[in-house]
C-alpha cells in the first residue's frame, strides 16, 4: 500500500484499510526494534517537531523513532521560535517545508494545520489539536488489538469522561472508521459536536461498527473490553472550569466499580495520559485540595495501577505507531 507524501491532519485523513495497514506496519516495526533487526527506512531525512502545547510522549516518540530510522529532528515552540507570534504558519509551513521532509505540529485549532499543510510541501503530522488526536489513534487501537487478540470490528469499548474534546472526538471518529462498539458515557453538555457525531455516524454504514451516546454508565459498561477515559481539563483550557468539570464529571470517575460494571473480569482500563490519579502532580494536588477528590481525579490510583491498567503499554505504542506513520509516508 503506498502511503507516500501523505498528510495526517485527522483519521478521517486515511481509510479503514489504510489505517489498519498503519497499525500492522507498527506492529512490524515493534517486532523488529524488540528483536535488533529493525530496518532504516529514512536514514538522511530531517524532521520538524513544532510543539505550541507541551508534550511528553508524542514529543520523545517522534524523535526516538526519527532516530531509530536513521532520521534527524528539530524540536521549535512557540517561545524560543518565531512560530505563531512572528511569524505567520503560512510563511512557517513554506520555510519549513524547504529544510525538512515532514512536519510535526501541535497546537490549537484545526484550522491552523489545515493552513500549515496547505502551505507545506511536504507531509505533515497532526501531534494533537483541541479537535483531534490521531497519531494517539493509531496506538490506542493497535494496543486494544495487542491485549485483546481481536480486530477492531470485534471490540467493544466505552469512553468515560470529557467527551468534547480531542481523545472523545477522536475515539469516535475512528471507532466508527474501524467498525468498533464504542459507548461513550458523559453529560449531555460534554458529549462530542454535532459535526462530529454526524462523521461518525456516516462511517457506520461501512464499517459496520456502532455508537452509543449515554449519561448512563450502566448502559455504556457491560461488556466492554476496555474502559478508556481522559483528564477532565484539556490544554489550553482555562484553570477556571476545573470546578465546573469536577461537578459535571465526579460520578464518571474510573474506579473499581466503574470497572466491575463491565461485567467482563478482562476489561482493560487505558489512558492516553498524562492522568490525574494520585497527588504527585502540581495540579492533581491543587485540584484534589479544592476539591476533596483524594483518589484520584478521572481514575482512581487502584485502577490506574491495577493489572487492569495497559496504559504504559498505550505509551509505548506512540512510538511504534508514529514510527509507522512516518515510515509510510517519508521512507524509503
Ligand atoms: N498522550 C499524549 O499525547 O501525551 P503527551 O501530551 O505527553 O504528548
Ligand atoms: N485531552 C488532552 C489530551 C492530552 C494528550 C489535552 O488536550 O490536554
Amino acid at each position: 500500500m503506498d502511503l507516500k507524501n501523505r498528510d495526517f491532519l485527522k483519521e478521517i485523513d486515511f481509510t479503514s484499510e489504510e489505517f489498519l495497514h498503519l497499525i500492522d506496519l507498527a506492529i512490524d516495526l515493534k517486532a523488529q526494534k524488540k528483536q535488533r533487526r529493525e530496518i532504516q527506512k529514512m536514514v538522511g531525512r530531517n524532521i520538524a517537531l513544532i510543539f505550541e502545547k507541551s508534550s511528553t510522549r508524542t514529543r520523545c516518540a517522534f524523535e526516538v523513532a526519527a532516530f531509530d530510522q536513521g532520521a534527524h529532528t528539530t524540536y521549535l515552540d512557540g517561545l524560543s521560535s518565531q512560530v505563531g507570534h512572528k511569524e505567520s504558519i503560512a510563511d512557517t509551513a513554506r520555510v519549513l517545508s524547504r529544510y525538512y521532509d515532514a512536519i510535526q505540529y501541535r497546537g490549537k485549532t484545526q484550522s491552523q494545520i489545515a493552513e500549515l499543510a496547505e502551505f507545506s510541501d511536504v507531509p505533515v503530522y497532526n501531534g494533537l489539536t483541541d479537535e483531534w488526536h490521531p497519531t494517539q489513534m493509531l496506538a490506542d487501537f493497535m494496543t486494544m488489538i495487542e491485549h485483546s487478540g481481536k480486530r477492531p470490528n470485534e471490540i467493544s469499548f466505552t469512553y468515560v469522561g470529557d467527551a468534547r474534546s480531542n481523545m472523545g472526538n477522536s475515539l469516535l471518529v475512528t471507532s466508527a472508521l474501524l467498525g468498533a462498539d464504542i459507548r461513550i458515557a458523559s453529560p449531555k453538555a460534554l458529549w462530542p459536536a454535532a459535526d462530529v457525531q454526524e462523521i461518525a455516524q456516516g462511517l457506520l454504514a461501512k464499517s459496520g461498527g456502532s455508537i452509543l451516546l449515554t449519561e448512563d454508565m450502566d448502559e455504556a459498561l457491560p461488556g466492554a473490553d476496555f474502559i478508556h477515559t481522559d483528564v477532565w481539563v484539556s490544554m489550553g483550557e482555562s484553570e477556571e472550569v476545573w470546578k465546573e468539570r469536577v461537578e459535571l464529571l465526579g460520578s464518571y470517575q474510573v474506579n473499581e466499580v466503574a470497572l466491575a460494571k463491565t461485567g467482563n473480569s478482562n476489561s482493560k482500563f487505558m489512558h492516553c495520559l498524562p492522568g490525574f490519579h494520585n497527588e504527585q502532580t502540581t495540579v492533581g494536588r491543587e485540584i484534589a485540595n479544592k476539591t476533596g477528590m483524594r483518589d484520584g481525579l478521572e481514575v482512581t490510583h487502584d485502577v490506574f495501577e491495577s493489572e487492569a491498567s495497559v496504559v504504559f503499554d498505550q505509551a509505548e505504542n506512540r512510538l511504534h505507531t508514529i514510527k509507522a506513520i512516518m515510515v509510510a509516508t517519508i521512507g524509503d
